[in-house]
């Protein structure tokens, strides 16, 4: 695999101070992620909407580290803190430090330099929404912003190349957060220049209804997760179905491309609402076994039903690797829906809270 296209090899410049600010976005997959090999490696290729009104803002201050310091051993560890919202987060520094590690042979200059990085989310905090992938792909964006001052030009295409590589090493679907509106990681022979390294954009021209498409987050439960997706996509190496489920994935996504070009509504539904299941009767079939749905998971699920046979909506659900309910639809029926969410699913949210979201373009740097 071409990893060396991302080793720095031009002679760098110094820079003393400098400081970044990226504005990075969550995505949801339609075809999942679950099941990877090392270094970060999907078993199969994913795709997902971008979103727009999800996202973490980071800033990183890089300060280059006093020379008599650089030359010291205890140097050679990547000097950082961590704020998120305005507090110091010592919790959130050993997956971190994990990523600079992983990403260091590809970024040598991060040893140079003491980093602050200040994060916050747009979503309220513990909401159940994973911000891993706009967490980590905005850190991946103020990195290159610094190669890019370091080093000779480089283009936007290899900026969000790279940038999506770096952030897939944090974590795997981080690096389908850098552009939009639909992203697809993962080699597959139908999508052009797609990789297992970094995430690209779907290729294909989109039908105009899934232009702009809503997805409205129904936050069932908010709390910490009882098992992590580290440890699901663990789990998958010994799963009997595992490699089944892979196949199918891939498969699922050449027929996703299709979808996405006709603008078949009806197709589309049947597979996301499959895919969503799927990932989560993958779950179920681990060994240890383990639910993230929850009983109100289920109610929702039955309203978008009974909604969607009573209207002929074309209204349906995906779930990420946990209990809340991403409820997707064309904007022509916005209006409509966000009626029926606010009187019927809204009682099935902790505190009645969900999130209006629709399709976005990615990363955005904000210049202070
Ligand atoms: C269910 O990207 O969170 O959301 O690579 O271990 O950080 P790591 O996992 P992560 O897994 C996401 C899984 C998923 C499906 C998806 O987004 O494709």
């Amino acid at each position: 695999m071409n990893t060396e296209q991302f080793l720095v090899k031009s002679q760098l410049k110094k820079v003393d101070t400098a400081s970044f600010t990226w504005q990075t976005p969550s995505n949801i997959a339609l075809v999942k992620y679950w099941g990877k090999s090392n270094p970060q490696i999907p078993k199969n290729a994913s795709i997902s909407f971008t979103l727009n009104n999800c996202h973490t803002i980071t800033t990183v201050d890089f300060v280059r580290k006093q020379h008599s310091k650089l030359d010291s051993e205890s140097q050679k560890v990547v000097a950082f803190n961590l704020f998120f919202e305005g507090k110091q987060k010592d919790e959130f520094k050993p997956k971190i430090a994990d990523f600079f590690d992983r990403i260091q042979a590809y970024c040598p200059y991060i040893i140079e330099y003491e980093m602050t990085i200040n994060s916050e989310n747009s979503f309220p905090h513990s909401s159940g929404i994973a911000s891993s992938a706009s967490g980590l792909s905005a850190i991946a964006m103020c990195l290159m912003s610094l190669e890019k001052e370091l080093s000779a030009e480089l283009s936007t295409e290899f900026i969000h190349k790279k940038a999506s590589f770096l952030a897939r090493l944090g974590s795997g679907s981080a690096s389908r957060s850098i552009e939009g509106p639909l992203v697809v990681w993962g080699k597959h022979p139908e999508i052009e220049g797609s990789s297992d390294l970094f995430g690209v954009q779907f290729p294909h021209k989109v039908h105009a209804v899934f232009e702009n498409y809503q997805d409205v987050i129904l936050l069932v439960d908010k709390g910490e997760k009882q098992v992590s997706s580290t440890v699901g996509h663990k789990l998958m190496h010994e799963h009997p179905y595992a490699e089944n489920r892979f196949k199918q994935a891939n498969e699922n996504l050449g027929k996703m491309s299709k979808i996405l070009q006709e603008g078949n509504t009806k197709d589309f539904i049947n597979l996301v609402e499959s895919e969503a299941l799927t990932l989560h009767a993958m779950m179920m079939t681990s060994n240890p076994y383990f639910i993230l749905m929850k009983p109100n998971t289920l109610e929702i699920i039955n309203k978008i039903w009974e909604y969607r046979a009573a209207e002929n909506s074309a209204i349906c659900f995906t779930l990420d690797a946990g209990a809340n309910v991403h409820v997707l639809f064309p904007e022509r029926e916005k209006k409509k829906v966000n009626k029926f969410i606010k009187k019927e699913l809204s009682g099935y949210c902790d505190n009645n809270q969900y999130i209006y979201d629709s399709v976005g373009f990615g990363a955005k740097r904000i210049l202070k």
